[in-house]
């Protein structure tokens, strides 16, 4: 397991993340989002929506639950935007058939994901966000799974190249 954590002060901060982290993505990959209301797991995926050159607003599916979008970046079919807080758990989200969805093409990511950690694979990348001191501040904890080293690096690349921006 690899964490790496990068605090944020702002919630174009927290949307610039997602646009660099939406370059180390590919088909069938699972991100579950976990932070209590407010923390920024829709804010985050609209910046991941935005680096695959999804049109359009993303907002929170809370009551589809699932929004799919078209993404225009060649060779990705789908971005398949969950939000889980209203279902009962893995089981819930089986019955729904939604484990399937998140095996079949597309790039998966789920808010409140870990309420359905149980029907997603062990592959699954997990983004936990965290408040911090200030109000602004929120604190992504990105935890990878083993095998995903090289895109560690890059995005650690990435992060480097922002925060070497900052005055
Ligand atoms: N550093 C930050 N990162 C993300 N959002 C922030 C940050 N600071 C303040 N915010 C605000 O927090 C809220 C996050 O909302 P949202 O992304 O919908 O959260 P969630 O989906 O986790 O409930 C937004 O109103 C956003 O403007
Ligand atoms: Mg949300």
């Amino acid at each position: 397991m690899l964490v790496l954590s990068v605090v944020t002060r702002s919630a174009e901060k927290t949307r610039e993340l997602g646009v660099l982290f939406a370059s180390i993505l590919r088909e069938r990959d699972v991100v579950l989002l976990t932070g209590s209301l407010g923390a920024g797991k829709t804010c985050f995926v609209g910046g991941v929506a935005a680096g695959l050159h999804v049109k359009g607003h993303v907002s929170s599916p809370t009551f589809t639950l699932l929004h799919i979008h078209e993404p225009a970046r060649k060779g990705l079919s789908a971005l398949n935007h969950f939000d889980v807080y209203r279902l009962e758990g893995a089981d819930d989200f089986i019955r729904h058939g939604f484990d399937e969805i998140s095996y079949e093409d597309g790039i998966t990511l789920i808010e409140w994901g870990d309420r359905v950690r149980d029907a997603l694979s062990d592959d699954a990348i997990e983004l936990a966000i965290t408040f911090g001191q200030n109000e602004n501040d929120r604190i992504l904890h990105f935890i990878f799974p083993e095998g995903r080293e090289d895109d560690v690096d890059k995005f650690r690349r990435l992060l480097d190249g922002v925060e070497g921006q900052e005055p």
